[in-house]
């Protein structure tokens, strides 16, 4: 149980599959991955005010992820009638709705496989977890959060485009980059390649740190 409890897919770790009961019906993660980035995350309980505030503002950008090639799937551990009437009143209250399925976890298996469960932190309610997995399953960052502190969308947006960025281009990203500014060049790994870059235009501090524009 214990080590059920401590379980936790690394990064670089292909994601582990399941299968759940979702607010848009059963779902096998392998599947609605399948040739898409999903943000797996979690949040305590449903008619909280952090947790309202976060899947409102998951729900607010979901275009712009939908745009990344990205789907997004939440997860709790309550009932699937608490999260229907939670959808329900977050529509009725505020004109959001939660447009992404919503994992009903009662059981708390997805919840263990994930590590979402952080005992110290809470028994009961799984702490704010982000999962970004890419399209082949692999899951390639991630992020946990306390109870009490929510999370910041425009760092998971800008962390998933970092990815992206990242895989397409075979650079790295700098401290607070964002879409527009300069991107690493990876070290040399020969001294040919070494002396090519002595000619070239980047923004060189030293042969290891070059920046070029994308
Ligand atoms: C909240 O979403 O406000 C919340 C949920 C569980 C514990 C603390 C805060």
């Amino acid at each position: 149980m214990e080590e059920q409890i401590n379980q936790m897919p690394r990064i670089g770790d292909l994601a582990p599959d399941f299968e759940a009961n979702t607010t848009y019906g059963p779902i096998k993660f392998s599947e609605f991955n399948k040739g898409s980035w999903v943000i797996l995350f979690s949040h305590p309980a449903d008619f909280t005010p952090v947790c309202t505030t976060e899947m409102s503002g998951f729900a607010l950008r979901s275009e712009e992820f939908k745009a990344l090639n990205t789907k997004l799937m939440g997860l709790s551990i309550d009932s699937i009638h608490s999260h229907v009437a939670w959808v329900n009143n977050v529509k009725k209250n505020s004109g959001v709705l939660f447009n992404f399925p919503i994992v009903a976890d009662i059981d708390m298996k997805v919840s263990k496989l994930y590590g979402m469960l952080q005992p110290n932190e809470s028994e009961t309610a799984a702490v704010r977890a982000v999962f970004i997995i890419d399209p082949t399953g692999k899951v390639r960052l991630i992020m946990y959060y306390p109870l009490n502190v929510g999370r910041n969308m425009d760092e998971i947006v800008r962390a998933l485009k970092a990815l992206q960025v990242s895989d397409k281009h075979n650079v790295a990203l700098p401290l607070n980059w964002v879409p527009g500014e300069k991107v690493i060049v990876p070290p040399p790994k020969t001294v040919e390649e070494m002396e090519e870059r002595e000619k070239s235009d980047y923004e060189m501090m030293d042969f290891y740190l070059a920046k070029k524009d994308l």
